[in-house]
């Protein structure tokens, strides 16, 4: 490794878990049926506060969790969320993963996420149901993106990026802490991209 290379030194590391859930196609499936359901029961509850356009369950339908038909989801998300808080040393043995919002989005052409976080969530995260070819991306910021000012970069590298993009694949689940800031770029595709989100604590374990 070159000189100049060693002096510098990557801290503070903010982590992402990307997970490919195996057998998805019957996850999938299942989870279709469930979604038309929820959606013909569900106006849009986009809240008022957002200015971008998309529906979403996030304010009027968000136990998806506790439906029968989202429990294999509902364990792959406690599962991942678990296995997160296991990488980073949280005191898993004594704490367990406790889902407290489920909700899902769907997205056409036109339709878009603005910049968020989940603030008082350890967990959050994010299982792609919809992600037809051209389906728009994830954008993820880096928090100190617009806490420093900050030179006109020649060229982004893992030492200045203030953004990441994450192509969003069915059968993938995400899972980061709720602190961090997140949108979905415009739609530009006819065919609808559909993911369904969680917020989740740290609950203690009773003793057995
Ligand atoms: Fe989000």
């Amino acid at each position: 490794m070159a000189q100049h290379q060693r002096d510098f030194k990557l801290i503070f590391p903010t982590v992402i878990q990307m997970t490919m859930i195996g057998d998805h196609e019957d996850l999938n499936a299942q989870l279709n049926r469930e979604v038309d359901e929820v959606r013909d029961a569900t106006p849009n509850g986009r809240p008022a506060s957002w200015s971008c356009d998309v529906y979403t369950t996030i304010s009027n339908n968000f136990l998806l969790h506790q439906r029968p038909g989202f429990r294999r989801l509902n364990a792959l998300f406690i599962e991942n969320a678990e296995r997160y808080g296991r990488a980073l040393d949280y005191p898993m043995d004594s704490y367990g993963v406790a889902m407290d919002m489920c909700w899902l989005n769907a997205y056409r052409r036109g339709q878009s996420q603005e910049r968020h976080t989940h603030i008082n969530y350890i967990f959050s995260g994010i299982y792609y149901l919809k992600a037809p070819p051209g389906a728009s991306k994830l954008i993820i910021h880096a928090p100190t993106s617009d806490t420093m000012l900050v030179p006109k970069y020649l060229k982004r590298t893992k030492l200045n990026t203030p953004f990441m993009e994450v192509e969003p694949e069915e059968g993938m689940m995400l899972i980061f802490t709720g602190n961090l800031r997140h949108g979905v770029k415009v739609s530009d595709i006819e065919e609808e991209r559909i993911s369904i989100s969680m917020n989740a604590n740290l609950a203690q374990r009773r003793p057995s």
